[in-house]
């Protein structure tokens, strides 16, 4: 047996204990974020076939998590993406969480959080999501009220809008939101 046969595969796997989530700066991201939101919206969800881009990705500013190692990002494990149609209103859409990565740092909040935060540096008077119906009682906690139901893509949705007054503004996109992982070393 030589010694490549001898190599186990590692009895302890680490968790990612850091998050990072800011505005996309680098090619990798960009593509990591669109390959998740297809992950999410066309293969899991099935909402869309082969892609979800669309002429709003032209305008967009997108929001990516990035789980990290060593302190440096790793993957993008989360995105979201605003963007602004008339002065004054926003939009949030496309919001995905890597199924792994879900309920264990915050992430879709944070995700959430920033794209507030960020319109709000902007000059949004008012943000709107519609937001899939199982996902309302999520937007409520985080200070979003209720407009309006109505079906997208097939599915039920629920036109929401952010208490402006929960979300201080963010200039510094760039440098994002550091979220802290709930899972310590697994095995
Ligand atoms: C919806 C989604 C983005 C949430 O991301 P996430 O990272 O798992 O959410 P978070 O961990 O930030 O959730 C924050 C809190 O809300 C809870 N929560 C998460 N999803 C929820 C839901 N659909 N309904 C109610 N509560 C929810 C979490 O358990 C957590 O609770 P805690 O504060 O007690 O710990 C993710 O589940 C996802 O990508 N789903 C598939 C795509 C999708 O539905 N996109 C949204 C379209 S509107």
């Amino acid at each position: 047996m030589s010694c490549i046969d001898d190599i186990e595969e590692p009895v302890v796997r680490y968790a990612p204990v850091g998050f990072l989530v800011r505005e996309a700066r680098q090619y990798w991201e960009r593509e990591q974020a669109h390959a998740l939101r297809r992950a999410v919206f066309c293969v899991e969800q099935g909402l869309f076939a082969g892609d979800d881009r669309d002429a709003i990705d032209d305008q967009a500013q997108l929001l990516v998590a990035m789980s990290c190692i060593g302190g440096m990002p790793d993957q993008v494990v989360g995105t979201v993406r605003i963007h602004s149609p008339a002065p004054g209103l926003w939009w949030g859409s496309r919001l995905a969480v890597h199924a792994d990565f879900r309920s264990q740092g915050h992430l879709g909040a944070t995700l959430i959080r920033l794209a507030v935060c960020m319109a709000r540096a902007q000059g949004c008077r008012s943000f709107l999501a519609h937001v899939q119906a199982q996902n309302e009682s999520l937007f409520r906690k985080l200070h979003w009220r209720s407009r309006e139901r109505l079906d997208l893509h097939g599915r039920p949705h629920v036109e929401m809008e952010a208490d402006l007054a929960a979300y201080p503004p963010c200039h510094d996109a760039v440098s994002g939101f550091v979220s802290r992982g709930r899972s310590a070393p697994c095995a």
